[in-house]
């Protein structure tokens, strides 16, 4: 039985995470805002502890950690997947939604590597996961703050896994293209090839079981994403300046 802990597990990719790995008869540590969600999860599960917390709250996160600590004295997996999605509409551009993603999908998850690497280093199989996106593969249009972080966040667990090479600390990066959950039930376009959450969890516990360093998914739409992006760069423009609705009405 392994200890994980996931945050963001209150609904849809974290959720269904949790729920698999309870299923296969780990030990899941559950985290998000929402405690009442957590709680409907806990009383399913009898190895299911809801740790209730907003991942941007330092002080909640360093309590947490304190309490994993005392209560299990190790973590085998952390997966960091709370995250957020608010798109721009041009001409606004409002530098507070950059730095509420950015707190969320970047800042918070380098604060919980800091607090966390002392007990993954305390496992004997650890699992340091972080649950970016396909949308760093691509720039697309309204994604400026959300496809900025989740770039920053790949990018970071490249570094972290050059730091970590000489320690049993294994990094992966999980790039998930579109899945169904209230993240994106909200989006008002088209979102080809969506699986289910249920789908993307099965996925991610069978890659990070494995080892894996990245876990893309679907593999054909991440790859027509990665083929857009290697076209010369007037061409790939053209493409995806198709899909703005941007007039230009400044
Ligand atoms: N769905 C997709 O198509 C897709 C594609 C690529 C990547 N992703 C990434 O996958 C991850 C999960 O997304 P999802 O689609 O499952 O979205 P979701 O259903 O909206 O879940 C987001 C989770 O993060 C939690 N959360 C948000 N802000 C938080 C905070 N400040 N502190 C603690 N928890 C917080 C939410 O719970 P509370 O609101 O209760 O706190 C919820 O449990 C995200 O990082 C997202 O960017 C999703």
């Amino acid at each position: 039985m392994k200890t994980i802990w996931i945050t963001g597990a209150s609904t849809g990719i974290g959720e269904a995470l949790a729920r698999n790995l309870l299923k296969q008869g780990h030990r899941v540590l559950v985290s998000a805002r929402t405690q009442e969600k957590l709680q409907a999860l806990t009383n399913e599960y009898e190895h299911c502890i809801a740790l209730p917390l907003d991942v941007t709250d330092e002080a909640a996160v360093a309590a947490t950690i304190d309490k994993i600590e005392q209560d299990y004295g190790l973590i085998d997996w952390l997966v960091a997947n709370a995250g957020i999605c608010e798109y721009i509409d041009l001409p606004s551009m409002p530098v507070d939604v950059f730095r509420r993603t950015f707190e969320v999908n970047f800042f918070s998850i380098v604060d919980l590597t800091e607090r966390a690497l002392p007990l993954l280093n305390k496992s004997n199989a650890p699992r340091l996961v972080y649950v970016s996106s396909s949308a760093q593969f691509l720039p697309l249009p309204r994604a400026q703050a959300y496809s900025s972080s989740k770039a920053a966040l790949s990018h970071f667990g490249e570094v972290m896994a050059a730091d970590l090479a000489n320690t049993p600390i294994k990094v992966c990066t999980v790039h998930p293209g579109f899945v169904e959950t209230p993240l994106t039930d909200k989006n008002d376009f088209q979102m080809p090839m969506r699986i289910t959450a249920e789908k993307a969890a099965d996925i991610m516990a069978k890659g990070i079981t494995k080892g894996r360093p990245v876990i893309n998914f679907p593999r054909l739409f991440i790859g027509i994403l990665k083929l857009i992006n290697a076209l010369p760069i007037r061409i790939r423009r053209k493409i995806i300046g198709k899909i703005s609705r941007f007039q230009g009405d400044f």
